[in-house]
């Protein structure tokens, strides 16, 4: 157990905080087993309704921790983010993101797997996996061309540009931009009105809205598992962690 996350039940929701603020929320092995006990919780619990997934006040989370990243053996089978990535699409209970500050890497892209999602102005999206000599994962290069087409999804995961709270509610990645004083109190108010109405007719719909993919972000999950794996161990991916850890620009120009 890390105190990295901390979850609080409240009436019939729980709300998860990601909570490493000196280091931007950044994801280590045991934050995502923390997200992932609690996501199952909120499975497995009949008295939990809904969950809020939110990160301090000012900082949803920088991604995956990049030191871990250095010594890790990849995102699949029993690793922490393979049963963080097995665990959230597969939820059958609402779960409402509440975000401000940076969102990087899969602080985008689990958004894709969140129900309604609630931005404050100053929430900044991005996803450099390929800035970072990796590739997209949580079914990232299905679910955004799906939702924003190629075009976009190319400048969000090829140039790998930031985005802001208005251009996330106009692709469609959240619902609404919310003032930073009221965001997470207006997610928890979203997941209580989830929690008291009908929790099967709630779990079936949320099952049919994500039926049409299921096969299709399976597949594409696997690929993306097994590429970022590879990569993660590559020359590329060495050259951007380490250059982010020397704070200086990653030099790409000798591969091919
Ligand atoms: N992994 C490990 N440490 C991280 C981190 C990450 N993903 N993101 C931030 N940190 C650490 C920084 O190294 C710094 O630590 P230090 O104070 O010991 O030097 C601290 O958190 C604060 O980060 P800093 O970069 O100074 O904050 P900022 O407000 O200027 O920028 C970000 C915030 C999120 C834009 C920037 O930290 C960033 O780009 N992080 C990397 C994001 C990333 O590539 N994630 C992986 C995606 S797969």
């Amino acid at each position: 157990m890390t105190d990295q996350i901390r979850t609080e039940v409240q009436g019939n929701i729980i709300i998860i905080r990601l909570n490493r603020a000196d280091k931007k929320n950044a994801l280590t092995g045991d934050m995502y087993n923390g997200i992932s006990d609690a996501l199952d919780q909120l499975e497995n619990d009949p008295g939990l309704r809904a969950g809020v997934i939110t990160g301090t006040e000012d900082c949803f989370t920088a991604g995956n921790d990049l030191v871990d990243f250095l010594n890790s053996s990849g995102i699949g089978g029993e690793s922490p983010v393979g049963r963080f990535l097995r665990t959230l699409p597969h939820l059958s209970k609402p779960l409402v993101a509440a975000v401000n500050g940076p969102a990087v890497g899969v602080g985008t892209t689990m958004l894709m797997h969140c129900d309604l999602v609630y931005a404050a102005p100053g929430a900044k999206f991005q996803m450099p996996f390929a800035t970072l000599g990796l590739c997209p994962e949580a079914g990232s290069s299905l679910l955004f061309p799906q939702l924003i087409g190629y075009r976009k999804a190319a400048r969000l995961l090829m140039l790998c540009e930031m985005f802001g709270a208005e251009e996330a509610v106009e692709m469609g990645i959240a619902n609404e931009v919310v003032a930073a004083e009221e965001y997470q109190a207006l997610a928890i108010t979203k997941a209580e009105q989830l929690a008291k109405l009908p929790p099967r007719s709630i779990r079936v719909t949320k099952q049919l809205l994500r039926k049409g993919n299921e096969e299709q972000l399976r597949a594409i999950m696997k690929l993306e598992e097994d590429y970022f794996t590879e990569m993660l161990q590559g020359a590329e991916a060495k050259e951007a962690f380490s250059a982010f850890l020397e704070k200086r620009k990653p030099d790409f120009s000798q591969f091919s």
